[in-house]
């Protein structure tokens, strides 16, 4: 079991934690996170996982085998400096969306073990998509500790650092874009009369199946869909819609945009 450390314990944290816990490769007693004394939200949250919190980053950078860095991009420069030189024998995961691996290494004590990792919220239940990338001086044993956290929360794998801004992009920006999905399919249900308790349910659950018969099967999504597509019949219709209103354009866009901002973040790092 491992001891972890969260510098920054809100939501990102909060879904890692809870997922370390439910698959036991930590227990709520052996983790401790820093929180900001008006975020009482999270340092509920953590007390409910029974692990302590504290109002600064020097005890947890003490008490971590494994520290987490999971403050917003914006607060990274504050916390960095916090590490000593005698810090740099302990691994540093960093999730902070758009700040590199080299940014990091410049500002912590020389030879501190850094990976840089990019999760999404479902981590919280146990379907999160992770990648990862390591910096200079963490070891293949670092990298094993990484994946075995990450995949204890879903898939994990690791990628070379330039695909981590399309990755922040595509699936850690990604439930947002399909939340919004859901809730348009289902707003589309009710105004064809169901009720929405069960509009949301099949929508959610269309969404899962669908996801999962494109990663069990390894059958081509427009495979997929073609299967389901017969002729004159009504999911075409419907798809016809989606083209006109130009939903595949709409996505691509969507990921571009939001790759471009995370470049844009880590060029003012
Ligand atoms: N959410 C996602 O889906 C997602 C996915 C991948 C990566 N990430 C990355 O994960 C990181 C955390 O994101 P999040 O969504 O979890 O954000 P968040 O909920 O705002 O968490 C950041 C936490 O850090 C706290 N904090 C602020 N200043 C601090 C300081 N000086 N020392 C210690 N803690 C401090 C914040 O407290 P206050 O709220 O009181 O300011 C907040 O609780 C970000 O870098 C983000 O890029 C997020």
């Amino acid at each position: 079991m491992l001891k972890v450390g969260f510098l920054g314990g809100g939501k990102m944290a909060q879904a890692l934690a809870k997922g370390f816990i439910r698959t036991g490769l930590s227990k709520g007693e052996m983790m401790l996170a820093s929180c900001l004394p008006n975020d009482t939200g999270s340092i509920e949250t953590f007390k409910e996982m029974k692990s302590n919190t504290v109002f600064t980053n020097a005890p947890v950078i003490d008490h971590g085998d494994v520290l987490i860095l999971s403050v917003k991009p914006q607060v990274v420069p504050k916390v960095l400096p916090e590490f000593k030189i005698q810090d740099n024998k302990k691994l540093l995961i960093s999730i902070a969306m758009g700040i590199s691996l080299a940014s990091l290494e410049k500002a912590l004590p020389k030879g501190t073990p850094v990976i840089r990792v990019m999760p999404n919220t479902p981590a919280l239940v146990g379907c999160g998509a992770t990648v990862f990338a390591r910096g200079k001086n963490a070891s293949d044993k670092d990298a094993e500790i990484t994946e075995k956290l990450f995949s204890a929360v879903g898939l994990c794998e690791e990628v070379p650092e330039n695909f981590i801004d399309p990755v922040t992009a595509l699936a850690s920006s990604g439930p947002a874009y399909i939340y919004m999905i859901i809730e348009a399919m289902a707003d589309g249900g009710v105004k064809m009369g169901l009720p929405r308790p069960i509009a949301y349910k099949l929508a959610a659950q269309t969404v899962l199946g669908a996801g999962t018969m494109v990663r069990d099967t390894n059958i081509h999504p427009a495979q997929l869909k073609d299967d389901v597509t017969s002729p004159a019949g009504c999911t075409i219709a419907g798809i016809h819609q989606l083209e006109k209103c130009g939903l595949r354009s709409a996505i691509i866009n969507a990921v571009e945009a939001a790759t471009l901002r995370c470049r844009e973040v880590n060029s003012q790092a």
